[in-house]
């Protein structure tokens, strides 16, 4: 029962961070985005998944691709697809993109 407690409290800070940041994108909206992202990235652990975690994104030298993770180069691979990932050019508005990107950096 502990543990369960303990993970009922990460879950609400977890919830009830990113309320507070807002600028362009507001993360708390980007999380209910990534939800069709979770599906093959890992948000939390390292685990990969179909493609590999997300977990620090935006604090990595490097993307698998050799760039560097910056707005940019991010929202280019959304956009674009990589391999097996599927393009979100047309998918997602730009204001979910917005989302998307202020919660990556959560991360
Ligand atoms: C069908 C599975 C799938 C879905 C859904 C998916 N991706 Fe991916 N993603 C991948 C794969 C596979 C790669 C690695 C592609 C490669 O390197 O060739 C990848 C790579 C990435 C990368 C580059 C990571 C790095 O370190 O180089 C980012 C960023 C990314 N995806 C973001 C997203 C976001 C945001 C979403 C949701 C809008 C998403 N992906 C949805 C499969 C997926």
């Amino acid at each position: 029962m502990k543990r369960f407690r303990i993970l009922s409290c990460a879950a609400f800070l977890l919830g009830a961070l990113p309320v507070s940041a807002q600028k362009a994108g507001d993360p708390a909206k980007g999380k209910e985005v990534f939800d069709q992202c979770a599906v093959c990235h890992s948000a939390t652990t390292d685990e990969k998944k179909v493609g590999p975690s997300l977990k620090g994104l935006f604090k990595k030298a490097k993307m698998t691709n050799g760039q560097k993770p910056t707005e940019a180069n991010v929202l280019a691979i959304i956009n674009k697809g990589k391999g097996t990932m599927p393009a979100y050019e047309d998918i997602l508005t730009k204001e979910e993109k917005d989302h998307l990107l202020a919660y990556l950096k959560t991360l």
